[in-house]
């Protein structure tokens, strides 16, 4: 099924100048960029996005950190783009990401681990929301889709 997942480039990955790198990789991948902008996050942002972690210790190292540098958020839309891409990202902690991943090859911590992505297609949605406009996710096609799927992995 076609879908569209949230992808945030961290503060960590502005600094380390990883954002062309990292964008890269999803179009190599052959993912559509749906949505793309800068854009400074705010704590009330973070307490809700990251709000199954709130009463974590590390909760306000983790605000400090994503509010470093405004962050750059992607719309990346694919067939089953959500996992798709939570895969290419890798394990949380990066020193235990694959090789191969993004946290795997460009980063070495837990919490400065370069990418955010959506773990499910049902947080994709409430994650797109909370980070874009309607109108700022565009509904073009591109022209390698038949290179890139067969008719029935469109339809499906
Ligand atoms: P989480 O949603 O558990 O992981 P993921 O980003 O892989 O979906 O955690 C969100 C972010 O919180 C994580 O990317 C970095 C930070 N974090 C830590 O700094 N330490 C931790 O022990 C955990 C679990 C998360």
């Amino acid at each position: 099924m076609m879908e569209t997942t949230l992808v945030i480039l961290k503060p960590s990955s502005i600094q380390r100048a990883l954002a062309g790198k990292i964008l890269s990789r999803f179009e190599q991948k052959g993912l559509r960029i749906a949505g793309l902008k800068m854009m400074m996050l705010d704590e009330n942002l973070l307490r809700e996005h990251y709000a199954h972690l709130v009463d974590r210790p590390f909760f306000p190292s983790l605000i400090l950190s994503m509010t470093a540098t405004p962050v750059i958020v992607a719309a990346i839309s694919g067939v089953e783009a959500v996992q798709t891409v939570r895969q290419m990202t890798g394990a949380t902690n990066s020193r235990k990401a694959l090789p191969g991943t993004i946290r795997g090859d460009f980063s070495m911590s837990g919490q400065e681990n370069v990418i955010h992505a959506s773990d499910s297609p049902e947080n994709a949605a409430i994650e797109l929301a909370r980070f874009f406009c309607p109108e700022e996710l565009y509904d073009y096609s591109l022209i390698s889709t038949p290179s890139l799927y067969a008719p029935d992995e469109l339809t499906r």
